[in-house]
């Protein structure tokens, strides 16, 4: 017999009885509550990340984060990655209570831009509830995924030599590059910047946005100028070129380079890596970028990478470490979880937009 849609009111209900389908409760963060609630609770995350990491060195087993599934289709330009990420014990809370972070990002690197233009990080992440895993909150990409890199790079920074006197240079003056200017000057009191990029309105459009943090304190200069003039430098790029060699820059103790997360993308050159550790925070970013090409060629092996929790544990045992260091970062689920947590208790489910309410339980 086919439905019959003209069905009674009652029959409806007796199907609904049958199907048990309650509504699961999700908010969706949208790109500008996701920057907003970051800029707003900088410090407070920044320290949680640190006390994150450092947890984490002193038990490993508290994080389940396979390796990010990559997806691309002949003919089609770009990529997308799926990042699942559990964690078991997030940060020791006060009053004990830790139920832990399951977690999926679901991004795409949007190179086509049919639809959406100029955004290199398209897609959604996904928090799931501690208990009964629905999905309690989306969270759009693009800020998050920015703003965390930004973030573990400074972390890096802070465990690798990280000197508040001399400044700081940063190569690439996007949205990573942005995040990179605001966690150093709020986090680590860095008080001066250069700033390189190629496009010059993009360099005067930063300059503007940073005027509130730094004030003078920032100026557009050119690349030799920033790899003579800075100590620490941070590349946030979409070179396909390496930008950085090691001839040219013996002298300076800290490079990060977060900016060549795909193949067509290189920001190093492999000399950078004479007299310098090479840092990480996730052996699986040798699937990516330059160090993928470095791998290839045998001038690295994942063992050279120094995973950035054992340098939080060596501070903490009282002998930080002071060799030169380049810290490469090509993203890691782990990160992206730490941020939807976060985000969702700062924010208490409020400042999302209800896609779901909660379910009558009567
Ligand atoms: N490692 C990670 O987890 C992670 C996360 C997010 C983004 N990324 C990558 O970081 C890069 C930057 O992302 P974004 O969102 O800030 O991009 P963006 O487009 O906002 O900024 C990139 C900037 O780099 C500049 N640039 C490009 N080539 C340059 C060169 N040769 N010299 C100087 N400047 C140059 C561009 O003009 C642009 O202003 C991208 O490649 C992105 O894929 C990595």
């Amino acid at each position: 017999m086919l439905w019959d849609h003209s069905a009674s009111r009652q029959q409806t209900d007796l199907v609904s009885r049958l199907l048990r389908l309650p509504n699961e409760p999700c908010v969706h963060y949208p790109e500008q509550t996701v920057h907003a609630a970051l800029m707003d609770s900088l410090c407070p995350f920044m320290d949680a990340l640190e006390r994150f990491y450092r947890a984490w060195s002193e038990d490993e087993s508290a994080v389940r984060q396979p390796p990010k599934h990559l997806f691309q289709r002949t003919g089609v330009r770009g990529d997308w990655r799926v990042m699942p990420c559990a964690i078991d014990r997030v940060w020791p809370a006060a009053d004990g209570a830790d139920a832990g972070i399951d977690a999926v990002k679901v991004i795409g690197t949007n190179e086509e831009e049919r639809v959406v233009a100029d955004k290199i990080s398209v897609g959604k992440a996904l928090l799931l509830h501690p208990t009964d895993h629905f999905v309690e909150a989306i969270f759009d990409v693009a800020a998050l995924s920015s703003f965390r890199t930004a973030a573990i790079s400074v972390l890096a920074y802070k465990y690798c030599g990280h000197r508040r006197d001399h400044g700081a240079g940063i190569v690439g003056a996007g949205r990573v590059g942005f995040y990179t200017a605001v966690i150093l000057r709020e986090w680590l009191g860095i008080e001066h910047l250069v700033v390189h990029d190629l496009d010059e309105r993009r360099g005067e459009d930063f300059l503007a946005a940073l005027a509130g943090w730094y004030g003078g304190r920032v100026r557009i200069a050119t690349l030799d100028f920033v790899r003579r003039d800075s100590q620490a430098l941070f590349l946030a790029t979409t070179s396909q070129q390496p930008l950085i060699d090691g001839r040219l820059d013996q002298h300076m103790p800290f490079i990060a380079s977060v900016g060549a997360d795909a193949d067509n993308l290189s920001e190093l050159d492999a000399d950078v890596l004479d007299g310098r550790m090479l840092v990480s925070e996730s052996q699986q970013n040798i699937a990516f970028g330059d160090l993928k090409r470095w791998h290839e060629a045998g001038l690295i092996r994942p063992a050279d990478l120094i995973m950035l929790p054992h340098l939080l544990a060596a501070a903490a045992r009282g002998t930080p470490v002071t060799t030169p260091a380049v810290f490469i970062s090509t993203g890691a689920a782990v990160q992206d979880a730490l941020v939807c947590r976060f985000l969702h208790d700062r924010l208490g489910g409020r400042g999302g937009l209800p896609l779901v309410t909660a379910p009558h339980r009567g």
